[in-house]
């Protein structure tokens, strides 16, 4: 058969297509701006037919509607990660948390851990040869696709088409929604003085020519603007966003000097506005590749001169990192961060930064204490911890003693907490700060 006959005899209703879930059924749903938002928006409408149906999402981008209150008979939802619109149904116990690596999630998938037995996901029109492209998220949504026992597509003809690992045949789909929307957008993030100097003292820990993850938010986008007088970078992230493609004008990043796909950005996923939608689109120098290639540290490590940048919640005098949880609270999830700080650490000349203001809440909490609150998760652990810097400074902890590394996080820490913390330096090592 055709692809064409066989993308007309699988092509139906939003309505129909979703008949194909069942009650106790999990349902893995496209990731971040990839979401495919009008099979949601359908099959919250129709959840009355539904019972106890799995949703497992990681950075959710859309209304989050399955989790909302009274959404509990019908929808479970199992987050990856924890974001804006998760984090009270994470919270009030309407949905639950699973802790992972990025990298790892399509094994998860794909070895029956976490069995898929539907993915609803957006996609491209077909190509001439019958295949759909994933567009702005290839990373766990391809995988999740190919181990799914059924997938419903929302074709959209909005949806970027980009190079890498990133297609299914007609063949692979079991049923296709036709619906054209805007994919859903991520504004830069405000970026203030506190940022700017973050982003300033990134920048002097990176050197013309070197590869960069950069994580989502002010503090990458705010290290961007310091890189204009940079030479010859790369890209191999997760994910990247608008603030790149300015640098590509400016002519900083080209990604000529990567040992890894030289003259590529590789990615797994995007996130931004239009801006950045219309660049990758068709673009040959922009690959995207399923997250368990795109974040396997072994991958991450053959990229010389690797340096990432993440974030964090906390960071206790040791050096141990919470990034994902207040206490208790899971805020956000580990994400890529793990991966990538320690494929860059392994990598020849890399680097690996944790880049946080030095406090929270307007200035009424510090990030750096003595103590990571009780129940914290540890993200990223004190052995594999590399450089933590504030807008104060540098700490490099790597080989560092742990009395070391305390002096060098309260040298960096906000000049208000400072004598809290001296004070417990000096009562845990005995001697003068
Ligand atoms: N104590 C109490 N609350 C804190 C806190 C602290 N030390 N640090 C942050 N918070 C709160 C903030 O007040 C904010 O709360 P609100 O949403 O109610 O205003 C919330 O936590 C998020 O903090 P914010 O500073 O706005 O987050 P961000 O957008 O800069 O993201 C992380 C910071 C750590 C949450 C984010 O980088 C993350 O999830 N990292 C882990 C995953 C990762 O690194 N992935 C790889 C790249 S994608």
């Amino acid at each position: 058969m055709s692809w064409k006959v066989e993308y007309s005899d699988k092509l139906t209703t939003a309505d129909k297509a979703l008949d194909l879930i069942k009650s106790n059924e999990r349902v893995v749903v496209g990731h971040a701006v990839g979401e495919p938002s009008y099979l949601l928006d359908v099959m919250v409408s129709k959840r009355k037919q539904y019972e106890n149906v799995e949703i497992v999402h990681m950075v959710a981008m859309g209304k989050c509607d399955y989790c909302a209150e009274g959404m509990e008979k019908h929808f479970r939802h199992n987050a990856l990660f924890v974001g804006t619109g998760t984090r009270k149904a994470v919270e009030a116990g309407r949905g639950d948390f699973t802790p992972c690596f990025f990298y790892e999630i399509p094994s998860l998938f794909k070895s029956g851990i976490l069995p898929v037995d539907v993915a609803l996901i957006q996609v491209t029109p077909p190509d001439q040869e019958g295949y759909v492209n994933l567009g702005v998220s290839v990373d766990y949504t391809l995988p999740a696709s190919k181990a799914a026992k059924k997938v419903i597509a929302q074709v959209n003809n909005q949806m970027p088409r980009v190079y890498g690992d990133c297609k299914l045949h007609v063949s692979e789909i079991t049923a296709f929604v036709e619906h054209n929307s805007p994919i859903i957008e991520l504004r830069p993030h405000k970026i203030g003085e506190i940022e700017k100097a973050i982003g300033e003292n990134c920048a002097k820990l990176i050197k013309d020519g070197d590869t960069l993850q950069l994580g989502i938010g002010a503090i990458p986008d705010a290290v961007l603007l310091f890189l204009k007088d940079k030479k010859n970078l790369g890209i191999h992230s997760e994910m990247f966003s608008d603030g790149v493609v300015e640098l590509v004008k400016a002519g900083v990043i080209n990604n000529s000097k990567k040992t890894l796909k030289a003259g590529k950005f590789v990615a797994s996923f995007l996130m931004g506005t239009k801006k950045l939608y219309d660049f990758v689109d068709n673009n040959p120098d922009v690959e995207l590749y399923p997250v368990d290639y795109v974040n396997h540290p072994v991958i991450i490590m053959t990229n010389d001169n690797m340096v990432s940048i993440n974030s964090c919640v906390q960071v206790d005098l040791m050096g141990q990192v919470a990034s994902e949880s207040v206490g208790l609270k899971q805020i956000s999830g580990t994400g890529g961060q793990v991966d990538f700080v320690r494929g860059a650490t392994m990598a020849k000349g890399g680097k690996s930064i944790i880049a946080i203001p030095s406090t929270a809440a307007n200035g009424t909490i510090s990030k750096i204490v003595p103590f990571l609150d009780e129940g914290a998760a540890v993200t990223t652990c004190r052995n594999d911890i590399d450089y933590i810097v504030t807008e104060y400074g540098i700490a490099h902890l790597k080989g560092k003693t742990l009395k070391d590394r305390a002096r060098a996080l309260i040298h960096i820490s906000h000049p208000d907490f400072a004598p809290e913390l001296i004070k417990t330096y000096e009562d845990r090592f005995h001697c003068k700060f």
